[in-house]
């Protein structure tokens, strides 16, 4: 490919993402609005943000948060739990409370203590989201401490996705952040309608950096990375220009005492650079040509909607930018995600209002 240090694109979405609540939500909302049109927000806070009205008001805090001068939908999902009403789903979904549902196997993440433990239970929510249209965004792990950390995605797609799609044919499926070979080739030649999400710093890091020189506590997120075959298989995935593929960064940040801890929260902040990073992804694959599809319109197409009206700008400069600096809030600070690779691009300020000396 010629050299290219431009790239005009239609502005990306962030099909995944981790937005927390007060003080957190203020901190870090501003890096995802100043870059994406859109983002799928989790509901994983604590309590989770389960009904059509628990999301609304979520919402509600989340547009508040926004800055002035940044223009940024969120797009919200709602918590199913074992106790989900399918008639609040329903009313829920028909108002635009909520695009999507997420499903936490209970146990498997972060906040998911209060998620499904009995898929069977299930099954009248997962009817009427099939037959109004309603995609189910799946983290797609099984919390059997029999099965080893590194073989959990394929073992629950196996055991859980597999019977689902089987069960429900023309369910919306999302199989979140996917981190393997396996759930790459499901997702590539599955039959119905599902698509994955990949994140940004799963197409960098395999699970060696977690453990490079001591434990790094900063690499830690689940589904954990996994071994550099699997890398691989997630990097031609996202270059590949298939529509089922396309990019949800699942930021999820913590404070830094929660990460650097004897029992470390699992989640990576990576949503200030996230489309830096992605950018030097796509140069390194020689793909370039590829980072629209991926970042901007792979997503909405699968969502129904159309893409974002306006668009971004990156510049390629010579010199790779400094590592990433920490994120201050009121109650702490952030680390942000450092790829540990040479990444030339930025985000080229746009044209404000010219001020008047
Ligand atoms: O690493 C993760 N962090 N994975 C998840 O599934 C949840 C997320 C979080 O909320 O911190
Ligand atoms: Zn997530």
């Amino acid at each position: 490919m010629t050299h290219v240090s431009r790239l005009d694109l239609v502005r990306p979405d962030d099909w995944h993402l981790h937005l927390r609540d007060g003080a957190m939500l203020a901190a870090v909302l501003p890096f995802t609005s100043a870059v994406f049109g859109r983002a799928i927000v989790m509901p994983n806070l604590v309590p989770p943000a389960r009904t059509a009205a628990e999301v609304a008001a979520y919402r509600a805090r989340i547009v508040s948060a926004v800055p002035a001068g940044h223009v940024f939908e969120p797009l919200m999902t709602c918590y199913l739990t074992d106790g989900t009403d399918p008639a609040d789903l329903r009313a829920g979904y028909a108002a635009g409370a909520f695009v999507a549902a997420k499903l936490y196997p209970a146990g498997a993440t972060t906040n998911s203590d209060n998620g499904v433990t009995d898929m069977d239970g299930l099954s009248p929510v997962l009817a009427a989201m099939e037959e109004i249209g309603m995609p189910l965004l799946v983290h797609g792990e099984v919390t059997d401490p029999a099965v080893d950390i590194f073989d959990r995605e394929a073992v629950f797609i196996e055991r859980v996705l597999e019977p689902v799609r089987r069960r429900f044919p023309a369910l919306k499926v999302v199989l979140e952040h996917v981190t393997t070979a396996d759930g790459v080739a499901y997702v590539r030649d599955g039959a119905g309608d599902i698509a994955a999400t990949l994140t940004v710093h799963h197409l960098i890091i395999n699970r060696n950096a977690l453990f490079a020189g001591g434990i790094r506590p900063h690499y830690y997120c689940l589904p954990v990375a996994k071994r550099e075959r699997h890398r691989l298989a997630l990097r031609e995935a996202a270059v590949s220009g298939s529509p089922r593929f396309f990019l949800g960064t699942d930021s999820a940040p913590h404070l830094d005492a929660a990460k650097e801890s004897a029992c470390g929260c699992a989640g990576l902040f990576t949503a200030p650079n996230a489309l830096e990073c992605l950018a030097q992804v796509f140069e390194d694959e020689g793909a370039l040509d590829r980072l629209e599809g991926f970042a901007s319109l792979h997503g909405p197409a699968f969502y129904g909607l159309a893409p974002n009206p306006d668009r971004i700008v990156l510049v390629r400069d010579p010199e790779p930018q400094a590592a990433p600096a920490k994120v201050p809030t009121p109650d702490g600070t952030l680390t942000v995600f450092d790829p540990g690779i040479p990444v030339h691009w930025r985000i080229e300020a746009a044209p404000g209002p010219q001020m008047t000396p």
